[in-house]
């Protein structure tokens, strides 16, 4: 190659000039803001030196701008490419705020289409990485069309490989719809915000003041709206945990996620377990304590973790492999299902049974939670979501139930007859219709209004119900569940069980899809 040629200086110059497009300074106005540039980004989330990234110097739509100007940069504000983290391939995109608010015209939209589409043909998962002030304004229904187009893309590769967002920064407008379809939401503290519309329109529309973190920031999605599963105080932090959360995950609905090998620090036989629910039935008692100590050391990842923490949901490996965990906390309201319990439960499950997670349940649950609210809102609609889902997901199932069981939370907490595969229980389980006081105000109306002492006879009677019914023994007599299990037993008895149903293979007739209740 002639390196004195008319093209080897133009590659040398564009390189040159590429370097200068990315200046100290505009790093500096987003260390400033507590944020990491993209590049930055995406050197600590891959693989050292495995980051490859292509279509570097594509530069912005050359369509004639009516209004405003769109700066003539490489790369058009985002970075895209593959690389490996832990060792496997991983298809990225990050934005670069310092490009015109990493807004997204048409050939970034373009280039993320790109990089959707192939991480989808290789089987591997793609994250974005966001920051980004939404459609380019100058752009207008181009970049309009861009974002429609990634969202098409999301959904087409849905169930199909993993899709992470992380936002880095703002999400503002119809761009929060591209995180909102893909699987698991990361968010920064106060550094990143998502809403459909934001402090201005809110005040020029209803008049209400209310700041960008306090409208859309980290805490509020992660604890009231459910939209950000994962939120950390820093952007490091948030990458590290991405990472870690990767591990759990395998690369695409055909693969099984890695093995990662136990320690053998946990105990199949835990006399432990034996002690953590009280005596008293209605007294609390922390769910993460049982699954702490059924699952490897250390291996349990808790996703949603503020929201609707009455249900806990997360990953962890049981002997090196990954299940999904969903639990009631008793800890929380309970452990009562809910709303948002249900939903947040629903699209756990979903997302394992389409990535082959098999699945153990812990179940103390009173039943569903009564009130106006909750049934103006929809309970019915939305605790049918948890009960679709569970008996729609054909992975491995499995429920331990703890304590209570009653009613129709016995039943969509993954009952043997919605399609659990094993139902062990503890002998302090409850399984009945309803719970005690419930059933004998019902059953003995009329004795307790002429009863001398009522509160005596209801003792009694409440006594007698726990004796005869809310226990786990006809329910095992009968083959309602398949053992009552000492819970020092638990893992053990859990492992075999997903090992017995290690080749679980399900035919679900054939049809187009079945019409969850949404
Ligand atoms: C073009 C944009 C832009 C956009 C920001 N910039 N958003 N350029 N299109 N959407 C540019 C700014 O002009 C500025 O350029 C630079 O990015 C940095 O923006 P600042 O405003 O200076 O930064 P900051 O104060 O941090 O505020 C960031 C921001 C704000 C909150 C994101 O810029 C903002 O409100 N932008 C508009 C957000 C929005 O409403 N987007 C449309 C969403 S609707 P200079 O040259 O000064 O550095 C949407 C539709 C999608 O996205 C539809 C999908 C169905």
């Amino acid at each position: 190659m002639d390196l004195s040629g008319k093209n080897y200086m133009a590659f040398i110059q564009r390189q040159e000039a590429l370097k200068k497009q990315y200046s100290p300074k505009q790093a500096e106005k987003q260390h400033l803001k507590g944020k990491l540039t993209a590049h930055e980004r995406i050197s600590l989330l891959f693989d050292s030196g495995t980051f490859e990234e292509i279509d570097t110097f594509v530069t912005p739509a050359s369509q004639p701008v009516e209004f405003g100007k769109v700066e003539r940069t490489y790369g058009d504000g985002v970075i895209v490419g593959h690389g490996k983290i832990n060792g496997r391939l991983v298809f990225a995109y990050a934005q670069i705020f310092t490009i015109m608010g990493g807004s997204l015209g048409l050939v970034h939209s373009k280039k993320i289409t790109k990089i959707q589409e192939m991480a989808l043909k290789m089987g591997s998962p793609i994250i974005g990485l966001m920051d980004s002030g939404g459609a380019r304004i100058q752009e207008g229904v181009a970049s309009l069309s861009g974002y429609a187009s990634i969202f098409h893309n999301i959904i087409q590769s849905s169930g199909i490989i993993p899709q992470i967002s992380v936002i880095m920064g703002p999400a503002a407008g119809g761009a929060v719809y591209s995180p909102a379809l893909t699987d698991f939401v990361f968010m920064v503290n106060h550094t990143s915000y998502m809403f459909v519309t934001g402090p201005n329109v809110v005040k020029e529309v209803l008049n209400e003041d209310v700041s960008s973190d306090e409208l859309g920031g980290a805490e509020i999605h992660a604890r009231k709206s459910g939209v950000a599963h994962m939120i950390y105080d820093d952007e490091e932090n948030t990458i590290l945990a991405l990472k870690k959360f990767l591990s759990y995950l395998p690369s695409n609905n055909v693969e099984n996620p890695p093995f990662v090998a136990d320690d053998g620090s946990v105990s199949d036989v835990s006399e432990k377990l034996r002690d953590i629910v009280p005596d008293d039935p209605n007294k609390a008692y922390d769910v993460k304590d049982v699954i702490n100590l059924v699952v490897d050391r250390n291996s349990f990842f808790e996703t949603s973790e503020l929201y609707a923490a009455n249900l806990v949901t997360g990953f962890a490996r049981l002997k090196g492999k990954t299940i999904g965990i969903v639990a009631n906390q008793p800890k929380v309201l309970a452990g009562v299902l809910d709303i948002d319990s249900s939903t947040k439960g629903a699209r756990f499950i979903r997302f394992c049974d389409a990535f082959n997670i098999p699945i153990l349940t812990f179940e103390d649950v009173p039943g569903f939670l009564p009130g106006i609210y909750q049934e103006h809102a929809g309970i019915i609609r939305h605790g049918a979501k948890l009960l679709f889902a569970y008996s729609e997901a054909t992975v491995p199932k499995i429920t331990v139930i703890l304590r209570k069981a009653y009613g129709g939370a016995f039943i969509v907490m993954n009952s043997k007859f919605l399609g659990g595969d094993f139902s062990f229980a503890w002998p302090s389980a409850e399984i009945a219709v309803m719970g005690p006081d419930g059933a004998v105000a019902i059953l003995y109306r009329k004795e307790l209004a002429e009863s001398k002492n009522p509160v005596e006879l209801k003792k009694e009677l409440v006594k007698k119900y726990r004796d005869k019914i809310a226990n786990p023994f006809i329910a095992d007599e009968s083959g309602y569940i398949d053992e009552v299990i000492d819970p020092a037993m638990t893992r053990k008895k859990v492992i075999s069980a997903f090992a017995a149903l290690n080749n679980k293979w399900v035919k679900v007739p054939a049809r187009k899809h079945g019409n969850m209740p949404l």
